[in-house]
């Protein structure tokens, strides 16, 4: 049945339409005997597929850790989990806050395809594209106040701006091994499931100085589901994100691109800027994995590479959509690397071509767009060889959402979309966890990472001034018991 319903996708399939989905490596590699895992060094030493996407276990990664997120790529979409009182709680602050727009409805129909189908021409107003739903129109603005605009250039002229949906993947180490050897860094956009599945893999990104950003739980088409949900989808990332890489992300890409007011509400509310892209490589539909030949996505990469040579590069760069779903698409990321250093000035992370050296609220440093090109690639601290899973207690400092009262002047077409910008004025703080203590440089390290952020999208004329506060929540995690995938 997916099988059919992936191959009537990609019949469809355009440029705006990223249908590539990926398999449930934690299902399937459970049914293969478990090894027990090493370091992140030894695991990316590992070149057998086999070998490499054998399920394995590491200390940290038990029942009792597993028992704090829905059951990865079994449990989807994910809820919010019975008794989980802080990430209700956090919900709820959301929606206090005024950020998400409640006129907006949960979508009918999980895809442009069904959603035709489905008849839903007649329930949403296309023409005029009330509530930005990419998905229907490539909505990049919001049309509702207060919500930050998404990324889906790079400001920086004649420069590639990297992205690689759907990692950690358990075949990544030939790729990942290339981009070290090439000095370059990307912009990883992980999958929650994936990260507490293939924990040293997800690791390994930190460890090459990569840029991460959250790609939800098990990704769904996140307007089609419930705002508990698609917060659950957002919130369970982060949190895995979090504890076993040690890091905050303040970025996320909406599956398939499928986003509108409502669910840019739930992401800001988590502190979330949304990354879209300007092209798409297609990779996803190669064959055997997808329906196309190599040589078809080969001309769509030529395509786009031919951006970098043309006029319109000396006025900005691209974000370019790829991904690390399965050996042939990384195999094509590889060969065509030279041309795309060809064609480009630069080819750089996402968070780089935004010139934002602070993407997380812990205290890593990126290089600015200058140093990168100028070949200081690595943030600081880099090189990290380990990281702690399993220690006994975490920190994650996601964003409490307050507007300014001054935004409400400049919201402009939102206030007048939206009908109202009395919203501006809205705010809350984040609950309290239990426990929680409140930190103040993390405070300073939000404001920074956010207006950095919205320096990188200064020319979205209609983006509301927003600022948003840090709030600070410590997880306590009891990491002792049998491990279980
Ligand atoms: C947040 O508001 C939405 C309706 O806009 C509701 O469906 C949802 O249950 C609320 N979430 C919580 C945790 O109160
Ligand atoms: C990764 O890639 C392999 C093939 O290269 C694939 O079988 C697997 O399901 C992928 N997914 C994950 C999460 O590792
Ligand atoms: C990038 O940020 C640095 C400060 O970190 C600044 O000096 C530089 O001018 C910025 N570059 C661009 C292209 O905005």
């Amino acid at each position: 049945m997916r099988a059919v319903l992936l191959s009537a996708l990609a019949l469809v399939a355009g440029a705006s339409a990223h249908i590539g989905r990926p398999r449930h490596g934690c299902t399937e590699s459970h049914l293969l005997a478990k090894r027990q895992g090493g370091t992140v060094a030894s695991e990316s030493q590992l070149t057998n597929p086999t070998q490499e996407c054998t399920a394995y276990s590491v200390p940290g990664i038990d029942a009792n850790f597993l028992k704090l997120f829905p059951q990865p790529w079994t449990v989807t979409p994910a809820e919010i989990l019975a008794g989980d009182n802080e990430a209700l709680q956090y919900m709820q602050g959301i929606n206090a806050s005024g950020v998400i727009p409640t006129s907006i409805g949960v979508r009918g129909a999980q895809n442009e395809q069904a959603w035709a189908g489905a008849g839903l021409a007649g329930t949403y107003d296309i023409p005029g594209d009330p509530d930005c739903w990419w998905t229907d129109k490539g909505c990049t603005t919001p049309k509702h106040p207060n919500l930050i605009a998404d990324v889906e250039t790079c400001p920086e002229p004649e420069t590639w701006g990297y992205s690689v949906d759907d990692g950690p993947n358990c075949t990544q180490n030939a790729l990942y091994d290339f981009w070290k050897q090439q000095n370059q860094k990307v912009s990883l956009m992980f999958i929650g499931s994936n990260v507490v599945n293939w924990p040293l893999q997800a690791q390994r990104a930190i460890t090459d100085g990569h840029h991460v950003c959250a790609h939800t739980w098990s990704h769904k088409y996140m307007t089609s589901l419930t705002t508990d949900q698609a917060f659950a989808e957002l919130w369970y990332t982060i949190k895995a994100i979090k504890y076993v890489m040690g890091i905050t992300p303040t970025c996320w890409r909406p599956p398939y691109g499928d986003v509108d007011d409502r669910i840019r509400g739930i992401a800001q509310g988590l502190g979330l800027r949304t990354i879209m892209w300007s092209h798409d490589t297609n990779d996803y539909n190669i064959q055997p994995y997808g329906a196309q030949p190599t040589a078809s996505i080969q001309a769509n990469y030529q395509s786009i590479e031919a951006v970098g040579s043309s006029p319109a590069a000396a006025t900005g760069g691209i974000i370019v959509l790829q991904h690390e779903l399965e050996d042939a698409v990384m195999s094509l990321a590889i060969a065509e690397y030279p041309n795309i250093k060809k064609n480009f000035k630069s080819i750089v992370p996402v968070n780089t071509c935004l010139n934002i050296t602070k993407p997380y609220y812990e205290d890593y440093t990126f290089p600015d767009f200058e140093d990168y090109v100028g070949g200081k690639i690595d943030p600081s601290p880099s090189g990290q060889s380990s990281i702690a899973i399993g220690s006994t207690s975490y920190t994650i400092t996601p964003l409490t959402y307050a507007a300014s009262s001054s935004a409400a002047g400049s919201v402009g077409t939102a206030a007048a979309a939206g009908g109202s910008s009395s919203a501006a004025t809205s705010a809350f703080s984040a609950p309290t966890a239990p426990g929680a203590t409140p930190v103040n440089t993390a405070g300073a390290a939000a404001a920074t990472v956010i207006s950095s952020q919205q320096a990188g999208s200064s020319s979205k004329s209609s983006g509301a001034a927003v600022t948003l506060v840090p709030g600070l929540f410590v997880f306590v995690a009891a990491l002792v018991g049998a491990a279980l995938c």
